[in-house]
């Protein structure tokens, strides 16, 4: 690798010799931890055991005091001399003099697993900084630190550590000059020294990365795969029963090998659990998982979100509550909402035309829908909002604010984040802070501050009397004493984490989660969880989240920084960006929803993608790219299937009319990147070909395909409204789509009707009510739903849509209609 670098500066081809950097660096690290590199401090480790160096999971431990070098050589040396054989980890010190070096490590270094503080740290770093690290750095540390108190500055590093990386283990060492410390300062620590002791200190953070380490469930699975045992129950595949005795099927066995069919079973006790009622390692799997992604509690789920949102909603509307939705959001919702009897109440996210498809609801919009219910007597009806974050495209909500602002019209509104495509996020601090149970958890700490309440009340001062549009260009503060936080979040692990297709989590942070929606919880669960859940899917859950609590800081960096090495390359290429462009933030966020401006801030650095994540109402999530592939002349159907999958066997997940999108995850190589780039160029120089060799008439097809993808086609139609009898009243645009669907179950209630006749009818102003659902497959979204009034918007945007695949709509009867004149 340094042999290519070399080549690659050579040639003047500096940012991929600098990309070949970072990983070069990472594995030096390993090296030098994991081997004992004869380092510059190398010699004074004559006295370590040789026994650790081995394959056991090695990291580092940060350790910060303002120590002379040859004290840090002893420090070190002391410390190594505490491994053992039997540890199941190593770890190798770290030391940094000053407040800021400390969060610098914690920054750029991701193999640090815990730090440990000693009360003599400076505050300032000696290092000369980047700007870019500079400024995060500034924000990040807020309010000045010197003047700080000895306990203060010790507090104030500790929460700092903490938003940086949570899931790190925290230490102080406060030898003898602290002698009268509070509990405030003790539960911030995993443990605090009075005297140094480092035997302790070493078997504590050992112990401590092993709770991160252990995967209960797992491990349980393994452990009844080895045991003998005979099965006399309902599953032939269990330890390999039917398959490898068969004559037929054994390449079963030797495709999936022996452990998938040894860990089949169904057993709930001998250290397995019963995930419909867990007492055992499923509890204890998901109680971790609680904590790693920072939940008051979390379930496993084995059918995926799509299972997830419907237990949410199940567990908490009863018939007749108001639910207000992304009309844009994945299917579940819509059938969930519907089998739970919900009048629902669509929200129009922001459309983007010119791709065809939509971005996010705005605040003002619902804000609005919220103020319209008040001002129509129904407030109190409105149960819950139902948004998607981030959504397919990539659009993330400023999450701390759309529930503050709710909450101070509607005081017990309940979120529903569907986190679908955002469970890696907890594991970066910028991504963090957007995150449901990160925002509920920095809700519920400004609650208790006395400053909040005096804002709410000098806020409820000035808009005593003010009308609604007072209320929407406020910034508003909820009443921290009224309010009740009941968040809910679900995560399709398996799209952005290490699990088995259909793994997911729901996340709660639910004030309100009693023993009495307890209840309602676990009925809505028990009607949706399986008897026979699939226990490799769960343990994959299991090991998954000890995967990012230990190594995910790293992975969605690296996932962040590959997608704009994509991004870069794109726009640089001579040849790619003759047909190719990556869609960014002023693309996809329309001006008045953020308040920075640059296209890719993390392509500026992490400052500039710390401060639009910290401003803007949407950013986009770096990890994804929206190619808009318009100048090919090739529409994103055919591009996803005849070139990607058919020609180069590359899998992207969505389409539009004219873009393709791309995404990273942790598990995205930076040689798949590189594939990727190879084989965009590859397709350019094809179409660079295929043009050279058309004729004048062929030109001409291909620039009219051009100019179809690169001009809009009719808008993408709003929802337009339910029918009258389905509705309350005129104001608010809620509507029974249970009723409506139910109606439609009777074949005498319902007629088909071809497009042409459809347009027909509507154009002569008749009223067309939809009997089902339709939704073209891409974009996604329901055009049509049970109930809805079907206006001509729909039927030019249906006419234009050249997609292949329309769910509910039946090519020889057209589409499915309520009776005219019914
Ligand atoms: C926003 C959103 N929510 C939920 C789901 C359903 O998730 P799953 O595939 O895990 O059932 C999807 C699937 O694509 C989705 O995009």
């Amino acid at each position: 690798m340094v042999a290519e670098i070399q080549e690659l500066i050579a040639a003047e081809h500096f940012e991929a010799a600098l990309a070949l950097v970072e990983p070069i660096a990472n594995h030096m690290t390993v090296i030098s931890i994991g081997q004992g590199a004869e380092g510059v401090e190398g010699a004074e480790e004559s006295r370590e055991s040789t026994a650790w160096r081995d394959s056991r999971p090695h990291f580092e431990v940060l350790y910060v005091d303002d120590i002379p070098q040859p004290d840090r050589l002893a420090l070190k040396a002391d410390m190594a001399a505490h491994r053992s054989a039997d540890d199941a980890f190593a770890f190798e010190l770290t030391i940094v003099p000053s407040f800021e070096d400390a969060l610098i490590a914690l920054i750029i270094n991701p193999t640090i697993q815990a730090v440990v503080l000693r009360p003599g740290f400076v505050d300032f770093t000696k290092e000369k900084l980047s700007r870019d690290l500079r400024s995060y750095l500034d924000r990040l540390i807020g309010e000045p630190i010197d003047g700080l108190g000895p306990i203060q500055r010790i507090l104030r590093l500790a929460d700092k550590a903490t938003e940086l990386r949570p899931e790190l283990d925290l230490y102080l060492v406060a030898g003898v000059g602290i002698e009268e410390l509070a509990t405030s300062v003790t539960k911030r620590f995993s443990r605090v020294f009075r005297r140094e002791d480092r035997m302790e200190l070493h078997l504590s953070i050992l112990r401590k990365v092993g709770e991160r380490y252990n995967a209960p469930f797992f491990q349980a699975l393994q452990e009844y795969a080895r045991r003998p045992a005979g099965v006399f129950h309902a599953l032939p595949i269990s330890r390999g029963g039917s398959v490898n005795n068969s004559t037929w099927i054994r390449d079963m066995g030797e495709f999936y090998g022996r452990n998938l069919l040894m860990a089949e079973t169904s057993a709930t006790s001998g250290g397995l659990d019963s995930l419909l009622s867990p007492s055992g390692s499923i509890k204890q799997a998901q109680t971790q998982a609680a904590r790693a992604f920072g939940a008051k509690r979390s379930y496993f789920v084995t059918n995926g979100t799509s299972t997830a949102n419907k237990i949410v909603h199940q567990a908490l509307i009863t018939p007749g509550d108001v639910v207000l939705v992304d009309r844009n959001c994945h299917k579940s919702h819509h059938y969930g909402l519907m089998m739970a009897g919900a009048r629902v109440a669509y929200l129009d996210a922001y459309p983007l035309d010119e791709f065809s498809f939509y971005g996010a609801v705005s605040l003002h919009s619902i804000k609005k829908t919220l103020l319209d219910y008040r001002g129509a007597g129904r407030l109190d009806e409105v149960k819950m909002i139902t948004l998607t974050n981030c959504t397919f495209d990539g659009i993330v909500y400023d999450v701390q604010r759309v529930m503050e602002e709710c909450l101070a019209i509607k005081p017990d509104l309940i979120f529903l984040w569907d986190e679908a495509w955002f469970a890696f996020a907890g594991f970066h601090p910028v991504y963090r802070r957007r995150t449901a149970m990160a925002a509920a958890a920095a809700i519920e700490e400004e609650f208790h501050e006395h400053s909040y309440e005096q804002s709410y009340l000098e806020q409820q001062a000035l808009l005593e009397n003010a009308d609604d549009s007072a209320w929407i260009t406020t910034r508003l503060i909820p009443n921290p004493k009224a309010t009740r936080l009941r968040v809910y979040a679900t995560q399709s692990t398996h799209k952005t984490l290490t699990s088995l297709r259909q793994g997911s989590m729901i996340h709660i942070w639910d004030q309100d989660f009693t023993h009495l929606s307890d209840e309602s919880f676990h009925d809505a669960y028990m009607t949706h969880t399986s008897t026979s859940p699939n226990y490799q899917i769960l343990a994959s859950l299991d090991i998954g989240r000890r995967q990012v609590e230990l190594e995910g800081y790293e992975l969605v960096q690296r996932q962040a920084d590959l997608a704009t090495s994509v991004a870069q390359a794109v726009a640089r290429h001579a040849l790619l960006k003759k047909y190719f462009r990556v869609l960014n933030t002023r693309d996809l966020i329309p001006h008045e929803y953020r308040e920075s401006d640059k296209p890719m801030p993390l392509r500026d650095g992490l400052a500039a993608w710390d401060e639009a994540w910290r401003t803007d109402e949407f950013v986009v999530d770096p990890s994804r790219i929206s190619l808009h592939i318009g100048l090919t002349g090739i529409d994103g159907d055919t591009f996803k299937h005849d070139y990607l999958m058919d020609q180069y066997g590359i899998q992207v997940n969505k389409t539009s009319r004219n873009t393709a999108l791309f995404m990273t995850n942790i598990g995205t190589s930076r040689s798949a990147v590189a594939f990727l780039i190879e084989v965009l160029v590859k397709i350019a120089h094809d179409i660079d070909e295929r043009l050279e060799e058309m004729g004048p008439s062929e030109l001409r097809q291909h620039e009219a395909r051009v100019q179809e993808l690169t001009t809009s086609p009719p808008p993408l139609p709003h929802f337009s409204r339910f029918a009258d009898k389905y509705r309350i009243d005129d104001i608010t645009i809620d509507g029974d789509m249970r009723t409506a669907h139910y109606e439609s179950y009777k074949h005498e209630n319902c007629e088909y009707v071809m497009p042409e006749r459809l347009a027909e009818l509507v154009r002569s102003g008749v009223e067309v009510v939809a009997a089902g659902f339709v939704t073209p497959y891409p974009p996604g979204f329901p055009v049509l739903v049970p109930g809805q009034v079907i206006t001509s918007d729909v039927v030019e945007f249906m006419a234009a849509l050249d997609t292949r695949e329309i769910h509910g709509y039946d090519p020889d009867q057209g589409y499915r209609i309520f009776k005219l004149g019914r």
